[in-house]
Formats: structure tokens, C-alpha cells, sequence
């Protein structure tokens, strides 16, 4: 824990049941650009939001794909320009939202996302645009973030971007949209969450209000989440769950992340794992690793959570997820041997790796995979 400290938030946050159809009165602008995926716009979801605010002209984008490309922003960029969009609402999952943050820059910014992105030569300075995150999955946590992870398509490396405006006006939790989540996503988004929430915890960057909010995530999410994989329809485990990844997302918007993170994204760009499935395949690993420098603190965790032991925290997580049906080995992923020296490479390149409570080198790192696969 780091005892001096420089925590912010900007964003609003409004949370209530329903809440996404009754958001007419905070939005600022006149032309309102939505971003979601295919599904949401299938099932209306999107169409409900833009015919509750009133009078306003709205234009959708609905072809947002998972681990969104560069391309696709600078497609939905140049669409919300040409509409002279004041307001940019991302609805979805992380991939909207990520998506919805650069486009809101992009509005009043001009060019393209690899001018500003990883090699890029320009800065964003500012954000006009009004921007809105609306959750429909309880994990990412980027409505309360300023981070968006964009993939490049040409060298399919996925690599994170930060930025001061990339902090949204308003976060919209409306736990009624998570009601038709399907259990596997359930599954995998909330160990997303847990994971912010844990990487949050022993990072180097944390702090003690970051330690708060994680622990307080954590058990939220160890007592919500088989109740929410198990009956989607238990609002309370389905309330409790995007609550808790709200906190776990302004937990980790104060330190980032950590090794579980970047080693997830080769896991996604190059063998099709979804983003949570991705992060807790090694979290368990991760786990029994933070003891190397985060000893003392990792076993204040466990004891809060009711586990003897750091090792039965590990187990017990690992348990959880086998529980659910999620892959616990590399293996399960279709990796195999001859791909960890690769993994390893991408997985060491963001700086992130570093807030690990364990030394991160490439033996290291071998040696976790190794043990997963
Ligand atoms: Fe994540």
C-alpha cells in the first residue's frame, strides 16, 4: 500500500433499476451517436435507449465486434463527425465502451485513432463531445475507467490506451440489463471483475482507498456470482454483481492492472479466448504468486474473505471457476508447449506487468504458463 496518494474520479455515476430508459435529462447535446454491438441493436436494447431522449436526433452503430480494431473506430469516428454527433453513448460490454471513449474524442479531434494510438504521433487534448458508458455486462468496469483497449488489425497486437479524456461524463448502471446475460458470460465477466478487483489490491500502485474498494468487490463477487451463473434471474446476486464491478472498476481506474492483464491479451488476439476467460485462467497462478513481495497483504485478504490461507484463497477461486464451466489450463485454450515462449514475449511488452507483486521476467512468466498449461 502506498500512503500518499492522488485519487480521482470524474465520473457521475447513476445506478437504479431501469434506469438506462430515463437518462434523457443528463444528456447535454442534441445529435446523440449510440454505439453497441449487433445483439443489443437485434434485441432493441439500443433502439429503447435513443427513443427515451426525447426529441434529440440519434444515430446508431451497431457492427462494434469483440476486442474492437482501429479500423472499426475510424469507421464509427468518421459516421458520429459526419452527423455532428455532440454526445457518443457506448452501450455494452467493455468493447462498446472502449470504443465509445476514443470516438467521443475522435468527434472534435480529427484523424485517426493510429495518429493518436501506440506509435502515433499526436496527443488528444481535449474531449467536447459528451460521453456516456452504459454497462450490459457486469465486469469490464471501463465506464468508470480511462483506459480502452483497442486491437491493431494489421499486426493483431492488442494493447491498451489511457488518456485524461477518456474519462466518461456519466456512468449508467442499470442492473435490468444484465437480466438476459447467459451464464457463460456471466461467468467469465465477473472473474474479469475479480480480477480488477484483486490486481487493484497487490498492485505497486495501490492505495488505501483502492484496497477498500477491492476488498469490499471481492466478497461481493465470491457471494454473488455462482448465484447469478446458477439463476440468471436472481436479481439480487444480479444486482450485486454489477455493482461490484463498478467498484472494482474504480478500484483499478486508480492503479491499473496487472501481469493477469497483459498476459490475457495474446490470450484473446491470437487464440480466441474471451477477455475473462482470458484473465482468470491465470488468476489462481497469480494468486499463488503475489505471496513473493505481497505476502502479508495477500494473507489480510484471505482472511477477510473466511480462507485460512492464501493457497486455500487460490484453490477456492480456481474451484469456483471449474464450477462454472470455465477453462482453468492453457490447454483448454488449444495452447499448446510450443506457443508459451511467444506468449510470454507479448505478455511481458506492457508496462502493467510490472505492478506485480512478483518478478516479472521472462523465466518467470514461462514458469507460470508452464504450470497452467
Ligand atoms: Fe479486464
Amino acid at each position: 500500500m502506498n500512503g500518499d496518494f492522488n485519487y480521482r474520479m470524474p465520473v457521475q455515476i447513476i445506478c437504479a433499476a431501469g434506469v438506462s430508459k430515463a437518462i434523457s435529462s443528463h444528456i447535454k447535446g442534441k445529435r446523440v451517436f449510440i454505439l453497441s454491438d449487433p445483439f443489443l441493436f437485434a434485441n432493441g436494447v439500443a433502439q429503447t435507449i435513443g427513443d427515451n431522449l426525447e426529441g434529440r436526433q440519434v444515430q446508431y452503430f451497431s457492427e462494434i465486434e469483440p476486442n474492437p480494431t482501429c479500423e472499426s473506430v475510424d469507421l464509427a469516428a468518421e459516421q458520429a463527425r459526419r452527423m455532428g454527433a455532440d454526445c457518443v453513448i457506448g452501450l455494452g460490454g467493455g468493447s462498446s465502451l472502449d470504443v465509445a471513449k476514443i470516438v467521443s474524442c475522435l468527434t472534435t479531434n480529427g484523424g485517426s485513432i493510429y495518429d493518436y494510438y501506440s506509435g502515433g504521433t499526436q496527443t488528444i487534448e481535449n474531449r467536447q463531445t459528451q460521453l456516456v458508458c452504459i454497462p450490459t455486462t457486469a465486469g469490464t468496469g471501463s465506464e468508470v475507467t480511462n483506459v480502452g483497449v483497442f486491437t491493431n488489425k494489421k499486426t493483431k497486437v492488442k494493447m491498451p490506451m489511457v488518456n485524461q479524456a477518456f474519462w466518461p461524463d456519466l456512468a449508467v448502471i442499470d442492473p435490468e440489463l444484465t437480466y438476459t446475460v447467459p451464464p457463460a458470460v456471466t461467468a467469465s465477466t465477473g472473474m474479469d471483475a475479480f480480477c480488477h478487483a484483486i490486481e487493484a489490491y497487490w498492485n505497486r500502485e495501490s492505495n488505501p482507498i483502492s484496497d477498500a474498494l477491492s476488498l469490499s468487490a471481492v466478497k461481493m463477487i465470491l457471494q454473488n456470482i455462482k448465484k447469478a451463473y446458477d439463476d440468471p434471474h436472481d436479481l439480487g446476486a444480479r444486482e450485486a454483481m454489477i455493482i461490484s464491478s463498478l467498484i472494482a472498476g474504480i478500484s483499478f481506474s486508480q492503479t491499473r492492472t496487472t501481469g493477469i492483464h497483459a498476459l490475457s491479451f495474446p490470450l484473446t488476439a491470437e487464440f480466441g479466448a474471451s477477455h475473462g476467460t482470458a484473465c482468470s485462467i491465470t488468476l489462481p497462478a497469480f494468486i499463488r504468486i503475489s505471496q513473493e513481495q505481497a505476502a502479508e497483504k495477500m494473507a489480510a485478504m484471505a482472511g477477510y474473505l473466511g480462507f485460512g490461507t492464501v493457497e486455500e484463497l487460490a484453490q477456492a477461486v480456481e474451484d469456483l471457476m471449474v464450477s462454472m464451466n470455465m477453462p482453468v489450463r492453457l490447454n483448454q485454450l488449444g495452447i499448446q508447449e510450443k506457443d508459451l515462449q511467444h506468449i510470454t514475449e507479448v505478455g511481458l511488452t506492457p508496462a502493467i506487468v510490472h505492478l506485480t507483486p512478483a518478478e516479472m521476467n521472462t523465466q518467470t512468466v514461462y514458469t507460470l504458463l508452464k504450470s497452467i498449461l
